[in-house]
C-alpha cells in the first residue's frame, strides 16, 4: 500500500485540498495520511468540519503574533520525526503558504517526492505577496510533480525544470469545492439583514496591507456606504488580531457594515454567489469568482491569477483610498460595466482538478 501525505494548515489551503483527500480516499491501493499544522485553528477547524476531514496529525503551532520564523521553524521540526516514522512514498502541499514551503522542504531532507497543488502562480515581486511569491518559487524548486491550474502557471513553470519535474494542467481545485457548497435554498439570519439592498462582501488579510492601505481601504469603504441609500457592506473578518482593531476602530460606527466572525466556507461561497460586488485582497476568492458571477475589485497592486482578469470579472484596484471609492462607486451607478464583470467565464477549468491529479499521483507512484 502507498503512502501519501497531504500537508495543510490554513484556511484556504484547507478549502483546496479537500477535494484532493477526497479524491484520495475514494482510490485502491493509497493509504492517504492528512497532517495539518494549524498554522490557523479557528479558521482551519471551520473547513474540516464543512468537508468531514478528521487529520491522522495536527501539529497544532498557531500561537497569537507568530512569525514567518516561528511557523517555518516549528512545521519543520515537528514534521522531521513524523516522516521518518511514516516514511510515506510522496507529499502533497498546496498554493504558497509558509506551512506548504516549510512542509515540502522537510520531505526534501529526507528524499520524500513532492506533488504541488497550485504550481507556477507568479507575481515576480518577491514582496507582492510577501512571502507568498518567494514560498511558491520554492516549492516549485522543490516538488517533483507541478500541478499548474491553467497553462499560463504553467507557462511560468516551462524551461526551469530540474530532470525529476514533470508539469500537468488540472484546473484549479477551488472550482471542485464549489461543486459541493454552493446552492440550494441557501438562507442565513445576515442575508436577512441585507434585506433587498446590494451587499458588497468585503474580506481583507494581506500581510502587505495591514496598517496604511487596509486604513485606506477601510476609508473607501466608509465613503461608498454614506453615498448609497441602497448598498451594505458584509465583512467576515479575519482573526489576525491587528486587523480586528483596525476595523473596529474605522468601521465599527458604520451601521452599514456588518462586520461578522469568518463564515464557514459553505457560507461564504453563498455569500459570494448572491453578493453584487466583492472587495477582496484574498487569492482564493479571485479564483472563485469568475463561477459564481460576481465582479471582484482585486485590492491589491498586483495579482499572480491573471486568468479572472481576462474573464473580465477581476479589476486590479489597489489600496490607494480615492481609486477603491472611485471604481466602487463606478461599478454602482453604471450597470453596463457591471454587467459586463458579472457575465463571466470560469477559467479554471471543468471541477474535476482533484481527479487528475490523484490519476498522476497513482501514476507516478507505480
Ligand atoms: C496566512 C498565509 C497567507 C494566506 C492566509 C489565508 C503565510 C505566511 N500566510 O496568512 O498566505 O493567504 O493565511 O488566510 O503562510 N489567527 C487566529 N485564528 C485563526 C487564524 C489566524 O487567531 O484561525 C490569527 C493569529 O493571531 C495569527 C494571525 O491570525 O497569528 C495571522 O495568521 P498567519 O497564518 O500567521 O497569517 P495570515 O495573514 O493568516
Ligand atoms: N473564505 C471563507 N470564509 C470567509 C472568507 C473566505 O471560507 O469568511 C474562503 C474563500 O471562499 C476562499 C478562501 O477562504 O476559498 C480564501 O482564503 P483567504 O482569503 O483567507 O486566503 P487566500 O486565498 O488569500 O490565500
Amino acid at each position: 500500500m502507498k503512502k501519501v501525505f497531504v500537508v495543510f494548515g490554513t484556511r484556504p489551503e484547507a478549502i483546496k485540498m479537500a477535494p484532493v483527500v477526497k479524491e484520495l480516499q475514494k482510490r485502491d491501493g493509497i493509504r492517504t495520511i492528512v497532517c495539518v499544522t494549524a498554522q490557523h485553528r479557528a479558521m482551519l477547524d471551520q473547513v474540516l468540519e464543512v468537508f468531514h476531514i478528521k487529520p491522522d496529525y495536527d501539529l497544532d503551532i498557531m500561537e497569537p503574533g507568530q512569525t514567518l520564523t516561528t511557523i517555518t521553524t516549528k512545521v519543520l521540526t515537528k514534521l522531521e520525526s513524523i516522516l521518518l516514522d511514516e516514511q510515506p512514498d510522496m507529499m502533497l502541499v498546496h498554493g504558497d503558504t509558509t506551512t506548504a514551503m516549510a512542509a515540502s522542504l522537510a520531505a526534501f531532507y529526507q528524499h520524500i517526492p513532492v506533488g504541488h497543488v497550485e504550481a507556477g502562480l507568479r507575481t515576480y515581486d518577491l514582496y507582492s505577496p510577501f512571502p507568498e511569491e518567494m514560498n511558491r518559487q520554492i516549492i516549485d524548486r522543490i516538488a517533483f510533480r507541478l500541478y499548474a491550474p491553467t497553462d499560463a502557471s504553467k507557462s511560468h513553470l516551462e524551461g526551469n525544470l530540474n530532470n525529476e519535474q514533470k508539469i500537468l494542467v488540472t484546473g484549479n481545485t477551488a472550482i471542485d469545492a464549489l461543486k459541493a457548497t454552493v446552492g440550494g435554498n441557501y438562507t442565513h439570519p445576515v442575508l436577512g439583514w441585507v434585506d433587498d439592498r446590494r451587499m458588497i462582501l468585503l474580506t481583507t488579510h494581506r500581510r502587505e496591507n495591514l496598517g496604511k492601505p487596509m486604513r485606506q481601504i477601510f476609508d473607501a469603504i466608509n465613503r461608498v456606504t454614506a453615498d448609497f441609500e441602497d448598498v451594505c457592506v458584509v465583512y467576515p473578518i479575519h482573526l489576525n488580531p491587528k486587523i480586528q482593531s483596525l476595523a473596529q476602530e474605522i468601521l465599527s460606527d458604520n451601521a452599514k457594515v456588518k462586520i461578522i466572525d469568518p463564515l464557514d466556507v459553505l457560507d461564504f461561497h453563498n455569500f459570494a454567489k448572491r453578493a453584487y460586488l466583492i472587495l477582496s485582497d484574498s487569492g482564493g476568492v479571485q479564483e472563485e469568482a469568475p463561477s459564481l458571477n460576481t465582479p471582484v475589485l482585486v485590492l491589491r497592486e498586483t495579482t499572480e491569477r491573471p486568468e479572472g482578469i481576462k474573464a473580465g470579472t477581476l479589476k486590479l484596484v489597489g489600496t490607494e483610498s480615492e481609486k477603491i471609492y472611485r471604481e466602487t462607486t463606478h461599478l454602482l451607478n453604471d450597470s453596463a460595466s457591471y454587467e459586463r464583470m458579472a457575465k463571466a467565464r470560469n477559467p479554471y477549468g471543468d471541477g474535476f482538478a482533484s481527479r487528475y491529479i490523484v490519476d498522476d499521483v497513482i501514476e507516478f507512484l507505480k
